[in-house]
């Protein structure tokens, strides 16, 4: 893939889940990979996987919620190469909890925007000046479908992911101009480490890993606004002209399709 072809691509989260599958797959599309996340094992992992084809990777491990380590990551990444040409913001923490079981869990809503929001502004901003440098560059940030209908039980997560959307349109209309492209994915649900963790999904209908990771190529080969599926486009075109209706139509929907996936879970 020529668009791809020797780019130097830094992916967040890459120690597993869909990161680790969008870097495999855009090594072998001929990519260079700086791996991000903080588990060294995993990373090493993946780098070994990547080698082992032929292609090139570096590690950075880095919690990135540390404000003082993930300088000092960007500090090395932009220290040991020239040229960065994409930053995917991918890694991130997911919180499922009705609002009312989160009356005393203020840092709930403060964990998901550490890592969901602030720390990929954070290394965006560190970034930047380079792609500036360069007049080139592209920021592929990850959010997800539900913020394109009104899902339950997710507020801190989406909120979280509502604001780096918010922030991916400021980025792209300050410094669309200036050669920086900007890319927001709105994943479906996908089969992953972080969507195990909630049991009654064991039996929900999801993307598979490879696909997801192929909407992270297709969002820099295309280096297009917005990779979504169209059911999402269509939602998010009926919430906005229709809140009310949208919201009160969908809340018996997802209150009966929780009943149904615990019915299963159990039988
Ligand atoms: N799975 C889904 O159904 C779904 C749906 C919509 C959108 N998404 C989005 O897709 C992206 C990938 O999700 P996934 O399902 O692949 O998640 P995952 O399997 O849980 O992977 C999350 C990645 O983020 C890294 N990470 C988490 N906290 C970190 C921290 N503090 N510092 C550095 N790295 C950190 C993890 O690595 P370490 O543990 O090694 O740090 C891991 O590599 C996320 O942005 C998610 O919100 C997923």
């Amino acid at each position: 893939m020529s668009h791809i072809n020797g780019k130097t691509i830094v992916i967040t989260g890459a120690s597993g889940g869909i990161g680790e599958q969008a870097a495999l797959q855009l090594a072998r599309a001929g990519a260079k990979l700086c791996l991000v996340a903080r588990r060294e094992d995993e990373l090493q992992r993946v780098q070994q996987m990547i080698q082992q084809e032929g292609g090139q990777a570096w590690i950075y491990p880095v919690d990135l919620t540390d404000k003082v380590a993930l300088d000092a990551c960007a500090d090395r990444i932009l220290a040991e190469h020239e040229r960065i040409d994409v930053l995917v913001n991918n890694a991130a923490r997911s919180i499922r909890r009705a609002i009312q079981d989160a009356l005393d869990r203020m840092h709930d809503y403060e964990r998901t925007m550490q890592i969901n929001y602030f720390s990929a502004v954070h290394l965006t901003l560190r970034l930047l000046p380079r792609f500036l440098e360069q007049k080139s560059g592209q920021v592929v940030n990850i959010s997800t479908m539900s913020t394109q209908v009104p899902i339950p039980l997710f507020s801190a997560y989406l909120a979280s992911k509502s604001a780096l959307e918010s922030f991916s349109r400021s980025l792209s209309i300050e410094l669309g101009d200036q050669g920086v492209a900007v890319s927001t994915v709105y994943f479906p649900m996908v089969r992953t480490p972080m969507s195990s963790k909630t049991a009654i999904y064991k039996h929900m209908r999801m993307m598979n890993i490879e696909e997801a990771a192929g909407w992270i190529v297709s969002a820099i080969v295309k280096q297009s606004a917005r990779v979504s599926s169209p059911l999402g486009v269509v939602s998010s075109v009926v919430l906005t002209a229709l809140p009310d209706f949208v919201i009160k139509s969908t809340r018996p929907f997802f209150r009966r399709m929780d009943k149904k996936l615990a019915k299963k879970l159990k039988s």
